[in-house]
């Protein structure tokens, strides 16, 4: 079509596309994600975690500050036109951080926030994997203890279930690695937990030999292995977290939160201090990890004091692609179809119809009664049909597109019959 030309440089036209690794989302798709997105609001809410919102680009520092190097390799980074450095947010922890300091430090603890924002990766795309993503997100500020680390675990584990998905949930903790490398500079252990993390042994096996570290390559494959903290232990040997470990999973256990021990999760962002988790979908591929979060601190890089918190995002988009098409409940649409004469009136009913709450469409493309009706049906239950004589006696007659039953109604009754149907398949 003319209007999705435009000419380029050499005043030829192209059709332009969308950007490589962004979506569209028409209507049916767009529902279905407001659906799953509504479950997920709800769930936050009984939690008693409030929505926040922060700006889609941030200075570029926030970012660099902790966020590791895979995802500021990823960033879109631009010079605005004032000269100062600035990135599309990777992700939002960084952002919540920052703006809990500029505007809530002084806000008695805890603090329960949530979030629901797209996020910029410079990635290679695939199914799963895009550049512009959505995350549901949560950040607990200000609490250090085992329970609020199950809390967050907890919510995570109610937010997928209210989604649909189907999943598994891994939990490890940083103390465990950290045990292991104590030996090693704190840049170099992080190098050593992007390998683990990505379970690339040949990598590792690669990296300790050069820096002359291959003693450390058992006990960090064993430590893999370990599915129980008695097992971590006869790696690692005692340990100062352990205790609060055992709380925390003891009261996982008790709330019945299916999980499994994975001392081999170390987080792809360098935030994270001590329990850390990830869930994955159990019906998907490569792109497979729906979730991500742990403990961490950042509050003390960006200037204000340090303050423990913890939190995770859910990969918004990998859930959707994991609950497929599975159509939501179909929306219950009523089309009103008029005569010229009845047009005024047919305008009053819809007016109706919309103040009960429900999606009435009018003709406006002046079509006859018959093409009207055959139009209403690819997406109306109801018509609602005004001729001259509805007009005239203040009534509608209300034809079911599915039983073809056909009834004339007063207004009002009209409306009750359509509210009360229910949805319709
Ligand atoms: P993250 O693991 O980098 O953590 O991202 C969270 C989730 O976002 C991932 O588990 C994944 O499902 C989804 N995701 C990441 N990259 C993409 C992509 N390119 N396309 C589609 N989905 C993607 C964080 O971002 C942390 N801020 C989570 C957190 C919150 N930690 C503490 N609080």
């Amino acid at each position: 079509m003319e209007e999705n030309r435009i000419a380029d440089w050499n005043g030829e036209r192209r059709m332009i596309q969308k950007p490589r690794g962004t979506r569209d989302f028409l209507p049916d798709e767009m529902e279905r994600r407001r659906a799953v997105e509504k479950r997920m609001r709800d769930v936050a809410r009984c939690w008693g975690y409030r929505e926040v919102c922060t700006p889609a680009f941030e200075e570029l520092e926030l970012f660099t500050a902790r966020s590791g190097q895979s995802i500021i390799e990823e960033m879109y980074v631009f010079e605005d036109k004032g000269g100062r450095m600035m990135a599309l947010r990777p992700e939002i922890t960084a952002a919540v951080q920052r703006m809990y300091l500029n505007e809530a430090r002084g806000t008695p603890k805890p603090l329960r926030w949530c979030y629901f924002a797209d996020c910029f990766r410079y990635e290679r795309p695939q199914k799963g994997r895009y550049r512009q993503f959505w995350q549901f997100g949560v950040e607990l500020i200000g609490a250090d203890t085992s329970v609020a680390d199950a809390e967050v675990i907890m919510l995570a584990r109610d937010l997928l279930e209210s989604s649909g998905v189907s999943f598994t949930l891994h939990i490890g903790h940083l103390g465990f690695m950290k045990a292991l490398l104590s030996g090693i500079d704190p840049k170099e252990q992080r190098i050593v937990m992007r390998y683990l993390d990505k379970k690339d042994d040949a990598g590792l096996k690669g990296h300790l030999a050069v820096t002359g570290r291959s003693d450390l390559y058992s006990s960090l494959t064993a430590l893999l292995k370990c599915r129980s903290l008695d097992e971590v232990t006869g790696v690692t040997g005692e340990l100062p977290e352990y205790a609060r470990i055992e709380e925390t999973l003891g009261l996982l256990d008790e709330m019945e939160v299916a999980y499994s021990l994975d001392p081999g999760i170390a987080r792809g962002l360098d935030y994270y201090t001590g329990i850390v988790f990830e869930a994955f979908a159990d019906n998907l591929g490569a792109e497979n990890q729906i979730l991500g979060g742990g403990a961490y601190r950042l509050a003390h890089l960006f200037g204000g004091d340090d303050v423990p918190s913890s939190g995770f995002a859910i990969g918004f988009d990998r859930v959707m692609v994991s609950l497929g098409d599975a159509a939501e409940e179909a929306e219950r649409v009523v089309g009103i179809v008029y005569t010229q004469e009845g047009r005024t009136y047919a305008l009053q009913v819809a007016r109706a119809f919309r103040e009960a709450g429900l999606r009435t469409e009018t003709d406006i493309m002046g079509r006859n009664i018959g093409a009207q009706i055959t139009h209403a049906s690819k997406s109306a239950q109801f018509v609602a049909i005004i001729g001259k004589r509805e007009q005239e006696s203040g009534t509608v007659t209300l034809k079911d597109l599915i039983s073809g039953e056909q009834r004339e109604l007063d207004l009002p009754s009209a409306v009750r019959e359509v509210v009360t149907s229910g949805p319709r398949g």
